[in-house]
């Protein structure tokens, strides 16, 4: 089966021997967590050896904590960047959120008020992780469940560490769909407001309706109708080709029912970008 040219898929352990054997799943890429893979070894360290070998490695860390007032982790920033360099990885994405409190990991992705002093703060952080990085970075629109205490709307906040900052954005078009859904706004107006040229990544994933007004982004169902729909307006307003994700961290089915989801998303990059502009 030919390989998909834009839609990857996130690479867990749960599946891999099958996707190593098997020709169910094709990838464009696959993503995965520096924090899961940096520091492995023994069989492990060969799978992860194996699998970069034949697929380009993208990466979306969980622990950096952007939005966290203490100390970034210099120590831990060290090993991300040299399992970056290791593998080529040309993306490193995280959320835009924080989940360390006082030195603990909350475990959970919290927002950060809509603020100028969090864009100052947020800006000055991810411009020091560029810096000792030495590359650009795409930050995440987290999708959030509780209202923060807002000075500025949620498109200002993040064009403005955007541009402030210099970086990137991951746009995760479910995570848009959450939000306005659970906010009451326009998920289409909200994502033509943003800094379109910015977006280097763009995630998709399922999510769960758990009362009437309350999604819940859970990374473990398929993508529904409306986020597709919602996914194709994103890719006709984009300016470039960028390479789209199938998160899936939950209820993982088999790899052919994650295939024709891969195929879905890829049959609408295909249709908006005319086949000719293939993942660089
Ligand atoms: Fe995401």
């Amino acid at each position: 089966m030919e390989r998909n040219k834009h839609v990857g898929v996130g690479f867990r352990k749960d599946f891999a021997e099958e996707f190593l054997e098997g020709k169910d799943l094709t990838p464009a890429f696959l993503e995965v967590a520096p924090e899961n893979w940096m520091e492995i070894g023994g069989y492990w360290k060969k799978v992860f050896n194996k699998v970069a070998e034949q697929y380009p490695i993208y990466s979306h860390g969980l622990s950096l904590s952007i939005g966290s007032s203490e100390e970034l982790d210099w120590n831990f920033l060290k090993k991300v960047k040299s399992f970056l360099q290791e593998y080529k990885i040309k993306i490193y994405s995280e959320h835009l959120s924080y989940s360390k409190c006082d030195n603990a990991h909350l475990y959970d992705l919290l927002p950060i008020p809509f603020r100028w002093d969090a864009v100052k703060h947020i800006s000055e952080r991810i411009k020091s992780v560029q810096e000792f990085l030495e590359r650009k970075i795409a930050i995440e629109i987290v999708s959030y469940y509780t209202p923060v205490a807002a000075e500025i709307s949620e498109v200002e906040f993040i064009s403005s560490i955007v541009k402030e900052a210099d970086c990137n954005l991951l746009l995760d078009v479910n995570n848009i769909y959450v939000n306005a859904f659970n906010h009451k706004y326009d998920a289409k107006s909200f994502i033509e407001n943003l800094p379109l040229d910015k977006v280097e990544y763009i995630h998709m994933a399922g999510h769960e309706q758990v009362a009437p007004d309350l999604i819940i982004d859970t990374h473990g169902e398929p993508i529904i109708d409306p986020v597709y729909e919602l996914f194709d307006f994103t890719v006709q307003k984009l300016p470039n080709t960028v390479p789209v994700l199938l998160e899936r961290d939950f209820n993982i089915p088999e790899l052919k029912e994650l295939q024709y989801e891969l195929n879905r998303l890829e049959n609408i990059c295909k249709k908006v970008w005319n086949y000719e502009h293939a993942l660089a």
